[in-house]
């Protein structure tokens, strides 16, 4: 199947990490729907929301694990054997939460937040600048968090440390490939209905949405839209935005 002419990614090519989870899944989906082509990859091959099963034929699959620099040149490889071309577009939402407050955490728990959240970030820059300097263009968007880019959770000391460390790196991506015609954004969510949500809840959601803005749990395409129109030309003259989206929860005390 050819890739669709039309669509606002008609022609493109993105990589979508954590392609098989909650965000990334919508992501990929509405990319292709728009008329990208899409590696989608991630370090499991099936979860509760996608499966090899469910990707379209404009959609390919590597194994990815954002810790080891081969294997985001396998799936640049990919990209170029599959879709001609490596990908300009980055939707980088691989990561993982990890639980513990400041008294609780160990060193270790540290270590694993900042492996995959922020080193993985710092791979998938460097892994993605050369096609895109190559092709004198291209878009980065990262899944960083409201806690961390935007504010401090109790419970969740790690992680926030690990979030504002991902969106900072990508803050600096826009400042140093700017000229290259590259432009990197963060997208910072509140909390959204998915795997990583239910299984990490910190606190008791029963009333945690109740006197937000928009009372009411984020989906995975209320970030997917955003990405679209980050990773599309229609942003072109935005770069290095903390992008928030979460019904308002840091909008002001409420
Ligand atoms: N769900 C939320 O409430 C929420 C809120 C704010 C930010 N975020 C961020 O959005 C992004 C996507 O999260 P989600 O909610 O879709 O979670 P999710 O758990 O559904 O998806 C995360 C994906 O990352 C993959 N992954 C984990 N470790 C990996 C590794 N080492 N290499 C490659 N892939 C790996 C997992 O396999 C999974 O498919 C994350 O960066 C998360 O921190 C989520």
């Amino acid at each position: 199947m050819t890739a669709m002419q039309h669509g606002r990614l008609a022609g493109k090519v993105a990589l979508v990490t954590g392609g098989m989870g909650g965000i990334g899944h919508a992501v990929s989906r509405l990319f292709v729907a728009e008329g990208a082509r899409v590696v989608v990859a991630d370090i499991q091959k099936s979860t509760e929301v996608a499966s090899l099963e469910t990707l379209d034929a404009n959609q390919v699959f590597s194994e990815l694990d954002v810790r080891r620099p081969d294997s985001w040149a396998s799936a640049i490889q990919l990209s170029r054997d599959r879709f001609g071309a490596p990908p300009t577009i980055l939707v980088h939402c691989a990561g993982v939460m990890v639980i513990g407050d400041l008294m609780s955490s160990t060193e270790e728990d540290f270590r694993k937040a900042f492996d995959i959240n922020v080193l993985g970030t710092f791979h998938a820059i460097q892994s993605v600048v050369p096609g895109m300097r190559e092709a004198g263009s291209g878009s980065i968007v990262v899944l960083s968090s409201a806690t961390g880019a935007l504010t401090g959770t109790a419970g969740l000391a790690a992680y926030a440390a690990s979030k504002a460390g991902n969106a900072a790196v990508t803050t600096t991506a826009a400042l140093e490939f700017g000229h290259d015609g590259i432009r990197a954004n963060t997208i910072a969510p509140g909390g959204v209905d998915t795997p990583m949500s239910r299984a990490g809840a910190a606190v008791d959601l029963t009333n945690f949405f109740a006197p937000m803005p928009i009372p009411r749990i984020g989906e995975p395409d209320d970030i997917a839209r955003a990405a679209l129109y980050l990773a599309s030309d229609e942003s072109s003259w935005v770069t290095g935005t903390v992008f928030t989206i979460d019904g308002g929860l840091t909008a002001g005390i409420h």
